[in-house]
């Protein structure tokens, strides 16, 4: 993993995950610990973020390091024409390691091909996300005690939702059973599923959200994603058509939890945060240590 970059959930191997694993439950632990002093992280955000951007602050912030960068491309040159190659080469001159997210997919390959540091993929339009991946799989292992042999119900939008690709791809080592529950227009894409077809892992397509719910050990519940619509009139046809209420979590496993990516609009009812299955607040959490550890392992700081 040193000075490699972090593109794709493709790029790490199981044992990647599970070493980053190992080493985010050592920073929630000890998540203060010097060891990125005169280092500098850039955060090139040309897309709106909370938890990915301020969450990789806060590691490199618990670790020593400093940040620079940009939350809006708007107040870079970019602004005035400048390209993408441009921006990187020079920013690699300024930093030791790059996360960036942009809307265009394939642009932190891109990225990652010009830089002279190494970039993370901070999420390429609806492509992928895998620093999601890594603190989903942290949360999942953390809450059910293993990775091994789950059912998974991912539920909302799987065609636009670049999480639910990473967390398929990882999750794959793992001998998982999927639950696919969308409405017909956001279904996972072909190409998902040919890839499962291929692992030999089981899945399942349902529209009925609430029929196969006390199968679930995890629920991995997603925003529609709006930005990713060419037509508003689609968008509004599916926004609202899952919505997890606390009632319905009446007859599911003791130790089932709720994940989800955030942020949420409407998907889930405020009333379930109360409720002790809820675990996407803890989630966003583990972003830190998550992120702690995947700096470190790519700057290879001990
Ligand atoms: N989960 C996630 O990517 O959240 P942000 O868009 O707030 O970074």
């Amino acid at each position: 993993m040193k000075n490699k970059s972090l593109i794709s959930i493709n790029d790490y191997s199981k044992e990647d995950y599970l070493k980053i694993l190992d080493l985010a439950e050592e920073f929630e632990n000890n998540s203060v610990q010097k060891i990125l002093e005169g280092k500098v992280v850039a955060t090139l955000f040309f897309e709106p973020s909370t938890r990915t951007r301020l969450s990789f602050e806060s590691a490199v912030n618990k670790l020593g390091g400093k940040v620079i960068g940009f939350t809006d491309a708007a107040s870079s040159s970019v602004q005035k024409g400048e390209t993408l190659k441009d921006t990187i080469m020079t920013v690699a001159n300024y930093s030791d390691l790059i996360v960036m997210r942009h809307p265009i997919e394939g642009s932190a390959r891109y990225a990652s091909e010009v830089s002279k540091v190494p970039v993370v993929n901070a999420g390429d339009g609806a492509n992928q996300h895998p620093t999601q991946t890594l603190l989903d799989l942290y949360s999942i292992k953390k809450t059910q005690g293993k990775l091994e042999n789950l059912n998974i119900f991912i539920v909302g939008d799987l065609k636009y939702g670049r999480t639910v690709h990473s967390l398929l791809i990882a999750m794959s080592h793992f001998n998982p059973t999927f639950n696919f529950i969308s409405p017909d227009f956001l279904k996972m894409p072909d190409e998902y599923k040919l890839f499962l077809d291929e692992k030999g892992i089981k899945y399942y397509e349902h529209s009925d959200f609430t029929k196969y719910i006390d199968q679930a050990d995890i629920v991995y519940m997603t925003r529609v994603q709006k930005e990713r619509f060419s037509d508003p009139i689609e968008y509004e046809k599916v926004k609202n058509v899952y919505i997890l209420k606390n009632k319905m979590l009446e007859n599911t496993k003791e130790n089932m939890r709720i994940l989800h990516p955030l942020p949420r609009v409407n998907e889930i009812n405020e009333d379930v945060d109360a409720n002790p299955k809820a675990y996407y607040f803890q989630q966003a959490e583990n972003g830190v240590y998550t992120r702690q550890a995947i700096i470190a392992s790519i700057l290879g700081l001990k």
